[in-house]
């Protein structure tokens, strides 16, 4: 079976809008339901199918904040996967795409493109034998060995946790989970996609370094501009790649 239904989740508004603009994608506000601060965006780009959800606006804080991290990341996915479902319009592939945080001890520069072949969560500590692997969660990504040579990107562990910043024991559990990336969104949306055994690997675009020496809120604002923009870059081309090929081509 060919790919031709796309689900890509991108948390942020400023990651998701150059590329759905860029693709002409068009808002389907009956997508979601109604009490949810999710957006869907959909349309044709060549031979595919896409539908682009963002996690919306915090509406309980009345702030103009995006809803970043593992709570609205799992619930939009979950909900965005069953409604394909329910319509019979199955993902047949999910994308999380997004910037993220680079560890420089593998590899990572700024606006660098990794490619996930996992993922797992760095903050979820539970010191009780049977319940630490389901705390760490780590799940493989699809593989895309061929896409990464194709974009000339980077392949690496992505490692999901719900702060910007991180302190001791978060670090030791990057360096186990042998992140190259870091971000708040991934694990979740693959724990979301696995319930539907939905494929999914992840794009995410460095905005800044976790290894280095500036505060990465610093580091990901000056740079979530021009990290948008080489994510507008390389989405269409990993469509464009993954459209038609089977699951085994990727
Ligand atoms: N997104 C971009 N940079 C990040 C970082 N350092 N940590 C988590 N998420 C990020």
């Amino acid at each position: 079976m060919v790919i031709t239904r796309v689900l890509i989740a991108i948390a942020m508004e400023a990651e998701a809008s150059p590329f759905v603009t860029h693709l002409n994608l068009q808002p389907d506000p009956t997508f979601f339901p109604p009490q949810t601060p999710f957006n869907a965006f959909r349309g044709k780009y060549n031979s595919c199918e896409l539908t682009v959800v963002t996690n919306g606006k915090d509406t309980i804080h009345n702030t103009n904040v995006d809803n970043v991290g593992t709570v609205p990341a799992a619930v939009a996915t979950f909900l965005a996967l069953q409604k394909m479902n329910s319509t019979s319009e199955d993902a047949d592939l999910l994308i999380n795409a997004g910037t993220c945080g680079g560890f420089s001890r593998k590899g990572a520069a700024i606006g660098d493109v990794f490619l996930t072949t996992a993922v797992a969560n760095h903050d979820r500590r539970i010191a009780i034998p049977d319940f630490t692997p389901y705390g760490i969660g780590r799940i493989e990504s699809h593989s895309v060995e061929n896409l990464a040579k194709h974009l000339n990107a980077k392949l690496g562990v992505c490692t999901t946790g719900n702060s910007l910043d991180f302190h001791e024991l978060d670090s030791h559990h990057m360096l186990q989970n042998d992140a190259s990336v870091k971000d708040m969104e991934a694990a979740a949306i693959a724990w979301s996609a696995e319930l539907f055994g939905t494929p999914h690997f992840g794009v995410k675009v460095v905005t800044d370094i976790v290894d280095g020496d500036k505060p990465s809120h610093e580091e990901f604002l000056e740079n979530l501009g021009t990290a948008a923009q080489s994510l507008q870059e390389a989405l269409p081309k990993v469509i464009d790649f993954v459209c038609d090929k089977t699951h085994d081509e990727l």
